[in-house]
């Protein structure tokens, strides 16, 4: 059933600066498409089921641009390390493990139960360089209900030999062919891990694969001093390291779909570039912290015109919750602000839940908000545990769900216009 009415106290942003809110309003769903936010509901709509949630709050999903479910299984531990050590350490020695198939289906069906309980409702993901495992996880995430963007990883230097691809493109063709297509909600991505990783002849057969099957493409950049460096000598010639991925026809232009993690260095040039050609910025600020990489200026991006939404990069971050991401933004911003730069501005709350849902929500099209048109995701948040002896304003109550709830405060999500509980 997809076409209801939701009544409640309905939240969005209409803008990067500004949430609006409506309080004991109507919102309504067509076959899983948002047709508004009504005082007074329409007669058109009136034969329509209403669900009643009372004295509680509907916002937008979130989308979480940049999570690995692969590291999911060790969140929160190995932070005492920077970037390239970091991977090293822990992240190459746990994605070996998904060459056996029990260990994925155990340690994703865990990743996809947290999520699907979450605040996101869409999510753009890294598995590992495993085909078949990575198409195990994109059956279990079409299962949930969630919408996705599932990357086979693609990595063939600088990393230890069990975890190096063999025939990078081959194999990455295959999972194309098997992939695009298949599901409703679940959508293949190209995803070279960074230009570290992977060999010129990899990097530019993606950029063809990209083409070809006209899928869109997502990687980190620009996230440490010291991988900045490296690429530099990988690609020499290059002005920047986005100008890396643009000689492989992998960072945006002509239609291609772009997304990358981090640009907590981009130059201007590099912002530039992404500007024109439509890349959009993944901000990671947990990660960005826990393996000492800096605070991304997402002020000024965001001032610049360039896409930014947000993401957990679990487990870089320690956490699937996109509410602790904001939370992240928002200190992390301050800090910037006040110990390195005060040209510009630290995000104020309604520009971190701009970033969570609008902001990321355009990776997929109308997403990530309550406009007449939009995809219909939502999710429902009871405060009521939440106690406070004074009068708060709504607004008020969905900044103290942001900073002080958990999963427990979310009592409904739907996606695409489908109850998912
Ligand atoms: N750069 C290349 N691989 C990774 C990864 O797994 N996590 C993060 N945060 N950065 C990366
Ligand atoms: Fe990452």
């Amino acid at each position: 059933m997809r076409s209801f009415v939701l009544k409640g106290h309905i939240l969005h942003s209409r803008d990067k600066d500004r949430i609006d809110i409506f309080e004991n309003h109507y919102l309504v769903c067509q076959e899983g498409i948002c047709r508004g936010i009504f005082g007074q509901l329409p007669q058109q709509y009136s034969d329509l089921p209403l669900e009643d949630f009372g004295d509680k709050l509907v916002i937008p999903g979130m989308s979480d641009l940049h999570i690995h479910a692969s590291q999911f299984s060790y969140r929160g531990l190995g932070m005492d390390m920077e970037l390239l050590q970091w991977l090293e350490h822990h992240a190459f020695p746990e994605e070996r493990k998904y060459e056996d198939l029990t260990y994925a289906d155990r340690a994703y069906g865990q990743f996809v139960s947290h999520i699907r309980r979450s605040e996101t409702t869409r999510a753009c993901v890294f598995a590992t360089i495993h085909r078949e495992a990575t198409e195990l996880l994109m059956e279990k995430m079409e299962d949930s209900g969630l919408v996705s963007y599932i990357g086979k990883v693609n990595m063939n230097r600088n990393c230890p030999d069990f975890i190096s691809e063999k025939d990078a493109i081959a194999d990455t063709r295959l999972w194309l062919q098997e992939t695009a297509g298949k599901w409703e909600n679940t959508k293949p991505i190209l995803t070279p891990r960074f230009i570290p990783s992977c060999t010129d002849d990899v990097l530019e057969g993606l950029g063809k694969l990209s083409r070809e099957f006209d899928v869109p493409v997502q990687s980190h950049l620009s996230e440490n001093l010291s991988e900045i460096r490296w690429v530099s000598e990988l690609v020499p010639g290059t002005k920047n390291y986005g100008d890396a991925y643009a000689k492989f026809d992998l960072f945006g232009k002509d239609g291609q779909k772009c997304l990358m993690s981090h640009c907590v260095y981009s130059d201007d040039d590099e912002l530039q570039t992404m500007k024109e050609n439509g890349v959009v910025i993944a901000h990671c600020p947990e990660s960005n912290m826990n393996v000492a990489s800096g605070v991304a200026p997402i002020d000024r991006y965001l001032e610049l015109g360039l896409q930014v939404g947000l993401s957990t990069d679990v487990a870089g971050g320690s956490h699937e919750s996109m509410f602790r991401a904001m939370i992240h933004a928002i200190q992390s911003s301050k800090l910037r602000w006040r110990l390195l730069d005060q040209n510009v501005k630290f995000l104020s709350f309604d520009k971190a839940f701009y970033l969570a849902t609008r902001g990321g929500g355009a990776f997929f099209g109308k997403v990530g908000a309550f406009d007449d048109g939009y995809e219909f995701d939502a999710v429902v948040l009871d405060d009521a545990n939440l106690d406070h002896p004074q009068q708060i304003t709504t607004h008020e109550r969905l900044e103290r769900v942001v900073y002080l709830g958990d999963e427990r405060n979310i009592v409904g999500k739907y996606v695409r216009g489908r109850k998912l509980f």
